[in-house]
């Protein structure tokens, strides 16, 4: 039987399934292991289910000469070197389409509630410093048919426009690496627009990118600069998309109006500058937590587990591979 490790704690049932192929070993007390932890359990498995906060370098590989497939419970995978795991014939799997909807749910609503100032307000009154109605109280940018400005256009950027668009009366322009289909365009009711554009005609702007050294600090002080006064930044890709001490000197500059943030450079640490200012929404890392998505992005990384071991009914082909070229080679 070969061995695998599941390197997070994550919904025991689901996790059960992979002893019906494999000896598995968990991580009893859900500790983030340091790499010389994480090298040392790693030790003999064949396989590894694992989460963004493992990182999976070229260091850890050669470390662990019996890894054949890394599953990570995540849509991301920048925690994993993959060209390294391609190099080694190692498959990698992430978790998309699964939480698609409840991620757009999530930064919506993370726009929303940096917009219309509600976790500010809400603060307030918790402090019992409400004693009395008044006429610009917590006033704020309106988001109904506002400009809706997305960068990163994947299934993520896509469900927040069709968000924007058809809920809100948006208009939505977006910038992405590559322009989408003109049906895609047509379905989601966005135009494309160079980053500057996006920049300068946002109201909302929402970040959907995926992180990699080209998208590192995509949104700094010159970008800022750029924005509306009136003008929200919400973040739910990956922190080091945004460089956080820019952003927290333009929130208290008054540069921008607000931000929504669910991840940060160095997570779980945050920028102690977003921790002073009150017009920043910060939540950690929960975009993808509902109850059924994370179920599903569980039992997706089991799925993708079992298969690339040659296992299960989809033995030698996972559902989700990042790098299906290794998978022809073996
Ligand atoms: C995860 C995410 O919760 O899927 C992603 O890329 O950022 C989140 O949904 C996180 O990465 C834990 O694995």
């Amino acid at each position: 039987m070969k061995k695998v490790l599941v390197a997070r704690k994550a919904f025991p049932d689901i996790v059960e399934r992979l002893r019906a192929h494999f000896e598995v070993e968990v991580n009893p007390d859900d500790a983030v292991w340091t790499k010389a932890q994480l090298i040392e359990r790693l030790q003999g498995k064949a396989g590894a289910f694992t989460t963004g906060s493992e990182r999976i370098d070229a260091e850890v590989l050669a470390a662990c000469p019996a890894l054949e497939a890394v599953c990570n419970m995540a849509v991301g995978y920048n925690n994993i070197d993959v060209a390294a795991c391609t190099a080694r014939g190692i498959v990698v799997t992430n978790t998309p389409d699964v939480l698609t909807e409840t991620t757009a749910d999530f930064g919506f609503a993370l726009m929303m509630a940096a917009a219309r100032r509600i976790a500010e307000s809400e603060r307030y009154l918790r402090s019992g410093a409400w004693s009395k109605w008044h006429y610009d109280q917590f006033a704020s940018p309106d988001v109904h048919g506002t400009t809706l400005g997305i960068l990163g256009m994947g299934r993520i950027g896509q469900a927040i426009a069709r968000r924007g668009a058809l809920g809100f009366g948006m208009q939505v322009i977006y910038h992405n690496r590559s322009r989408c289909t003109p049906e895609i365009e047509a379905e989601v009711k966005a135009c494309y627009v160079d980053k500057a554009t996006l920049l300068r005609e946002a109201d909302h702007l929402v970040l959907v990118v995926p992180y990699s050294p080209a998208s590192h600090h995509a949104i700094g002080a010159a970008e800022l600069a750029l924005m509306k006064p009136s003008a929200t930044l919400t973040n739910i890709a990956r922190g080091g998309v945004v460089d956080d001490a820019a952003l927290a000197e333009a929130l208290k500059a008054g540069r921008i109006a607000a931000a929504g943030l669910d991840v940060f450079e160095g997570e779980p640490k945050v920028h102690a500058g977003l921790l002073d200012v009150l017009n920043v929404v910060l939540t950690p890392h929960i975009a993808s937590s509902s109850v059924t998505t994370r179920r599903a992005m569980a039992s997706l990384a089991v799925d993708n587990l079992i298969a690339a071991l040659g296992h299960g009914p989809q033995a030698g082909a996972p559902p989700t591979p990042v790098n299906p070229e290794v998978l022809t080679t073996r």
